[in-house]
């Protein structure tokens, strides 16, 4: 690995991947001086994310963000002497990472610094380097988000193992698809929470799928399930099937991931993406990992969902191992998290 010297350590992180608008200035790859997000209200009426318009509301939204997390953090537009521009430039929609991808680009130019390409899903690891508790390693993540989940063992930062993932529908996905079912709003996993309150989680007894001793997930059978129950059941209360659900969801996440880090030998259990902002999963897995004498890192739920700064978080890692990246930069919707071969 080539090591950049890192002087000043001040990142900007933007996000532009999905829904969200979001910028942050980081110190030394650990303490967010601000993080700004702009959640896009175009898409609820859809249930759903619409990609074009999710482009249009960024290209509006960058410029804005990026000026308030700088004015946050007590810098100026003009020169705000950086280190460098952290950017996500995949997995995710193409025509919203190309907007933050060439704001980057262009701002990088003007600023005269250098510019980071960042990985989204590696991005949800390194959410965990906010948190002033440093993680142990080697530790099992458990990403749950609109798009992925997935269980990497993390050795070191940057050397990753999938050792499960989900064989059809996101954790995430599952979340929204269920809740525009049940007439609750968009994004779904929070709408699910609320409701769930006042809901008995042990009303319906939902199915845990694949509990065949290995580390993947499906998830498209229990939508499938709440579905069938509610058509067959439409007196039973809302909040009971929410609450059901969810208890499926988290039941099938934890006891996957702790047995994940106990077979696998690591020394703590982590959370990221979205729905790692779920206050059951995250209380849980606590519990979980405890029993089994496991640390746990459960992210503050503002870094679990997409923000800039676990870009910037992930950005000062590879510019001090990797260096910079060209000004050539692209997006790449179909990003895979790159696996190290130990
Ligand atoms: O990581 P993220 O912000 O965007 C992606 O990269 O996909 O994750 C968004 C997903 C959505 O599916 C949303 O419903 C889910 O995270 N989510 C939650 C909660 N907050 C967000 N799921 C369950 N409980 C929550 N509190
Ligand atoms: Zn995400």
């Amino acid at each position: 690995m080539n090591s950049y010297p890192v002087t000043q350590g001040l990142i900007l992180g933007i996000e532009t991947s999905c829904d969200e608008t979001a910028v942050a200035v980081v110190r030394d790859g650990h303490h967010a001086l601000s993080s700004v997000i702009s959640s896009q209200q175009v898409h609820s009426k859809f249930g759903g994310v619409v990609p074009e318009l999710a482009g249009r509301e960024h290209e509006k939204q960058i410029l804005p963000v990026v000026r308030e997390a700088l004015t946050i953090a007590g810098l100026n537009m003009i020169s705000p002497n950086l280190e460098a521009i952290a950017v996500t430039m995949g997995p995710g929609l193409s025509g919203a990472l190309m907007v933050g991808v060439a704001a980057a680009k262009a701002l990088s130019i003007a600023w005269n610094v250098p510019l980071v390409g960042v990985n989204h899903l590696e991005g949800h690891l390194f959410a965990v380097r906010l948190e002033d508790d440093p993680i142990e390693y080697p530790a099992v993540m458990l990403l749950v988000s609109g798009g992925h989940t997935m269980l990497v063992l993390v050795s070191a930062p940057g050397r990753y193992r999938i050792i499960g993932q989900s064989l059809d529908d996101a954790a995430g996905e599952a979340f929204d698809k269920v809740a525009r079912f049940l007439g609750l709003g968009y994004p779904g996993g929070p709408e699910i929470e609320k409701e769930a309150q006042f809901g008995d989680p042990k009303a319906i007894r939902f199915p845990r799928a694949l509990r065949d001793g290995s580390f993947n997930f499906s998830f498209s059978g229990l939508k499938t399930a709440v579905v069938t129950y509610a058509r067959k059941n439409p007196n039973v209360e809302v909040s009971d099937i929410a609450a059901s659900f969810q208890a499926a969801v988290v039941d099938i996440l934890v006891e996957k991931t702790i047995k994940a880090a106990v077979e696998n030998g690591a020394k703590s259990v982590a959370l990221a993406g979205g729905v790692a902002a779920n206050t059951i999963l995250r209380k849980r897995m606590v519990e979980g990992a405890h029993k089994h004498q496991l640390a746990a890192c459960i992210p503050a739920k503002i870094n679990c969902t997409d923000n800039g700064a676990m870009i910037a978080a992930a950005g000062a890692w590879r510019l001090e191992n990797f260096g910079p990246s060209d000004l050539s930069l692209g997006a790449y919707p179909s990003m895979a998290l790159e696996e190290f071969a130990e």
